[in-house]
């Protein structure tokens, strides 16, 4: 099940497909019974500089696993990729697909870079996802977008017909790791009427955690069919294990950390489920009976 497959209808449909950044069994699992709850398609994610901490296996092990006993459909997607080795070891390795970003290459190098992914990643029906500017991020110290990495709309169709890619991901203001009591990201609305024009491919947009309800339904009017969720995913997990564990110290007990996993997980869910309501993509996962990836 590659990108493709749930997003021509998301684009057809207008909707998005939600995109989680996975990082272990439990975080998985929590993304896998949401989607399953809420009957959505979903997109499971392992980000590159997580994996180059720990070894692909053992990420596409799990993620497999995930979606063949899933009851909707899964795709298993590489999340900024940026060197070929990591992509061939994905696509080695059962990835339905791979995204990457731009490692710092001038334009028709990473046009030529891109290129060569579509080539080994569509030779084994692997679908590709690239970024054109840059999504900058918290963790670097970047809260807002400047204008010199947005996505420039003229480039954008030249980049998506040089390179057949399937998906594109664009920067047009949201920031990655923004979350609510930080700033709130400002969309630049008309570049993305613009891209739209003259691209027609679905878009994709990182960053998704801090986008406001009204910008994220205007954003999938403008077809937005899959959007990046990351530290959405992760602050339920940190600030419940947190909570858990300073207010009743009986939980730090090898017998008890499966319970404290539990609650946790329950409440990630209900973020995720909130999530494909908004994206639309609730009951949308068809009735077929999925079990291969
Ligand atoms: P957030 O952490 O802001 O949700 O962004 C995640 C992301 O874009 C991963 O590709």
């Amino acid at each position: 099940m590659n990108l493709n497959c749930v997003l021509e209808k998301a684009y057809k449909e207008r909707y998005a497909v939600g995109a989680f950044d996975i990082w272990n069994i439990e975080s998985l699992r929590t993304v896998i019974e949401a989607a399953e709850e809420s009957r959505s398609p979903v997109i499971v994610q392992a980000y590159t500089q997580r994996i180059k901490h720990t070894d692909i296996e053992y990420y596409s092990s799990i993620g497999k696993v995930a979606a063949e006993n899933a009851k909707i459909p899964v795709v298993l997607h590489l999340d900024h990729g940026d060197n070929l080795r990591i992509v061939m070891q994905s696509v080695r390795q059962g990835f339905t697909s791979v995204g990457i970003e731009n490692p710092g290459l001038a334009y028709q190098q990473y046009v030529d870079f891109t290129r060569k992914v579509v080539e080994v990643a569509h030779a084994v029906g692997v679908s590709v996802e690239a970024e054109l500017g840059e999504v900058p991020r918290v963790r670097e110290g970047v809260t807002e977008a400047s204008r010199e990495i947005l996505t420039n709309p003229k480039e954008a169709s030249h980049f998506v017909a040089e390179t057949g890619i399937d998906a594109l991901a664009i920067s047009i203001g949201t920031v990655s790791g923004l979350h609510k009591g930080m700033k709130e990201p400002k969309i630049d609305f008309d570049r993305v009427r613009k891209i739209r024009n003259f691209v027609n491919v679905p878009l994709v947009l990182h960053g998704g955690t801090a986008l406001t309800s009204t910008d994220t339904e205007k954003l999938i009017e403008l077809g937005v069919c899959k959007i990046n969720i990351g530290t959405a995913l992760h602050l339920p997990f940190i600030n419940g294990i947190k909570r858990l564990l300073e207010n009743s110290p009986e939980n730090i007990d090898l017998y008890k950390i499966h319970e404290v996993d539990g609650v946790v997980q329950e409440e990630a869910k209900g973020v995720i489920r909130t999530l494909m309501k908004l994206y639309g993509c609730s009951g949308k996962a068809s009735t077929k009976i999925f079990g291969t990836i």
